[in-house]
């Protein structure tokens, strides 16, 4: 099989980069759902990125949020791509987007990759090879009571009616016995920076598998864990619950907050 060249591909997200923050592709608004937009910014950097991957690996599957997935295979090679992570902030201007791009194999993440443009971020993970952020390795944080965190949580934008209010009183609890809370608006951003400890954990009802395809590896590369709010695999599930931290907290998440 063929083998993977991390720089090169590393390189293919940056130059993605630029089309993220082209502002006036960002006007070019359309609806897709409830609460759910895709602007030309979203298209622009998946077909560069699509293409690109395509020319240099004919072999591997694509599947990304803004076309048909129905004929992937998981049982082969696939690419996982967010093109935008964070479409409503990108379309507020609010500099809070990624994209996010994994590889799987077998229903698991061998490499991921998280670039956040606005700080020239950029996170990434290879199975077996530890977690790193421009370089430099990262790992999660080593808090073991709530109190000693601060977390991120997602609020399944797109389905308010059904995860609306469940999702807020689980927050409420988490928020009283932890020291504070976030919502950033990427969930891709928020594990790859739980896989830096700079949050101690982050949690959503309802993610998609490109949102979570990247950020998984990225946490348990960092020594953390990442799962459904039952304590599952993530596997290659399309749509799932996602929570993430460090191994104590993640436990303490799941059997006390998020069950
Ligand atoms: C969304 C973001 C958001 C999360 C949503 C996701 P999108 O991705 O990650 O933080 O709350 O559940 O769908 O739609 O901007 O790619
Ligand atoms: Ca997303
Ligand atoms: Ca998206």
């Amino acid at each position: 099989m063929q083998q993977m060249n991390i720089e090169q591909i590393k390189d293919i997200v940056l130059e993605a980069g630029t089309y993220l923050k082209n502002r006036e592709a960002a006007t070019h608004i359309t609806v897709k759902g409830a609460s759910d937009y895709v602007t030309e910014v979203d298209k622009s950097v998946q077909s560069f990125i699509q293409k690109a991957l395509q020319e240099r690996y004919p072999e591997v599957q694509f599947l990304g949020e803004e076309k048909n997935n129905d004929e992937i295979d998981f049982s082969g090679r696939v690419w996982v791509l967010d093109p935008v992570d964070g479409t409503t902030n990108l379309i507020h201007d609010y500099k809070r987007s990624s994209i996010s791009l994994a590889l799987m194999e077998n229903g698991r993440t061998i490499l991921g990759i998280v670039y956040q443009p606005y700080t020239e971020e950029m996170f990434y993970a290879e199975k077996g090879k530890g977690a790193f952020l421009n370089g430099r390795q990262i790992h999660v944080s080593r808090a073991q009571t709530m109190n000693e965190c601060m977390f991120a949580f997602g609020t399944a934008p797109y389905e308010k009616e059904k995860y609306g209010e469940a999702c807020f009183q689980k927050i409420y609890r988490v928020f009283m016995d932890s020291q504070d809370i976030r919502r950033s608006g990427s969930a891709a951003i928020d594990m790859a920076e739980t896989a830096a400890g700079r949050i101690d954990g982050f949690f959503e009802p309802k993610l998609s598998i490109w949102d979570y395809a990247a950020g998984r590896l990225l946490v348990s590369e960092a020594g953390g864990r990442a799962t459904d709010y039952e304590g599952k695999e993530l596997g290659n599930a399309m749509k799932s619950s996602v929570v993430c931290g460090n191994p104590v907290i993640h436990e303490l998440l799941v059997r006390k907050y998020l069950k």
